[in-house]
């Protein structure tokens, strides 16, 4: 069994990935640190996990958290976790990191799009990009892994086959739409339920920080790429990731069966992809690893949907991926299993 430990143990993210690692064959949290609930038992604050974990949260001493362990899962805000890693110091434990602390390449893209974290280049460049299904090799050799952020990886999902074929003429319009376990566990008042749940909003159209890393992703594919225009949206839902993506048509004129054979022709070894004969849905994804794509076409536009679960393909389960694919384990371990229905 390969020893694990989790950094940022009280928030939503690292519950999933407890939830998920109870499961796994070949995976043992032996480690798991929180500031506000060092000292007391992981089923105190994740009940669900009551009987199936016997753990008690450690503090967040940067210098312990690699002692005796195999890998690490960052779960930590995005300015918190550059400092911490360099706190950490050298290590040949790997690092799989949730935050969009080391997403970023290019120095300039990353200072204006987190002014907030140093760019620390030299740790930067030991990080890996850790999308599986588009940067597969490169993890499996990767020190460091920062895992996409939820938009994200919706977003990249839907349009990697397009811009491997270097269809996406203009920028490419995409709209998400993410539940409200995106903003993690702290209440505020634009999560909190009784404000949150009629409510459905755009929130920082064209200044999103996913974007440029959607850009940076697809860009290895189709290295014309113009900026991507992305607008996401807030809905009551609590768990998922919705993307519409439009892709100009005027001069491919790709019939809605040449788009679906495109998605379906580049994921076809993908277990976690499923092209859907119909639109996609979270509820369908919601509590899976899986990413449900689905498109149409007519003569001025490609309309691609996809939807995965924000916290699981968007977040717990993509870092689990990851790291199955850095210990050379089959991908799919303690992965595959199905939603549920309602
Ligand atoms: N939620 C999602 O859907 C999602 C998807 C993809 C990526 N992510 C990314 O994953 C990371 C964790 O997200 P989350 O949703 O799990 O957030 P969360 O529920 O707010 O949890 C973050 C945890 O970080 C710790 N923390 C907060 N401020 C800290 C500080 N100043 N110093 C040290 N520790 C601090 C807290 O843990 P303790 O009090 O327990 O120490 C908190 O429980 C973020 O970078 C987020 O952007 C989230």
């Amino acid at each position: 069994m390969k020893r694990i430990a989790i950094i940022g143990g009280g928030g939503y993210t690292s519950s999933e990935l407890l939830r998920l690692l109870v499961g796994h064959p070949h995976f043992e949290v032996v480690r798991i640190t929180s500031r506000s609930n060092s000292g007391r038992r992981v089923s105190e604050v994740h009940p669900f996990l009551e009987s199936l974990i016997d753990l008690s949260f450690e503090e967040n001493e940067p210098n312990l958290v690699t002692r005796d362990v195999d890998l690490v899962f960052l779960a930590l805000p995005h300015g918190v976790t550059a400092s911490f890693v360099k706190a950490i110091g050298p290590t040949e434990v790997p690092l799989v990191d949730l935050s969009g602390d080391f997403r970023l390449n290019d120095p300039s893209t990353h200072n204006h799009t987190y002014p907030e974290t140093p760019l620390l280049s030299d740790l930067r460049n030991e990080f890996v990009y850790g999308l599986p299904e588009l940067f597969r090799d490169q993890i499996r050799k990767a020190k460091n892994v920062a895992c996409p952020g939820c938009f994200a990886t919706g977003a990249i999902l839907a349009l990697a086959p397009f811009a491997d074929a270097n269809l996406i003429t203009g920028s490419p319009i995409v709209d998400g739409k993410t539940g409200s376990s995106g903003s993690g566990a702290s209440a505020s008042s634009t999560t909190h339920h009784p404000e949150r749940v009629e409510r459905f909003s755009a929130y920082g159209a064209l200044t999103h920080r996913h974007a440029p890393e959607i850009h940076q992703a697809l860009n290895e594919l189709q290295s014309d790429l113009k900026p991507i225009t992305f607008v996401p949206h807030s809905t009551p839902m609590v768990r998922g990731i919705y993307t519409t993506a439009y892709i100009d048509n005027r001069n491919h004129k790709l019939s809605p069966e040449a788009a679906r054979e495109k998605i379906a022709d580049f994921y076809q070894d993908e277990t976690f992809i499923r092209l859907r004969p119909s639109p996609s849905d979270c509820g369908v994804v919601a509590r899976t690893n899986f990413a449900d794509l689905w498109a149409t076409s007519n003569n001025e536009v490609i309309v691609v949907t996809s939807a995965i679960d924000n916290l699981v393909k968007g977040a717990a389960g993509q870092a689990i991926q990851v790291a199955n694919l850095i210990f050379d384990l089959p991908e799919t371990s303690g992965l595959l299993f199905p939603g549920t229905r309602p």
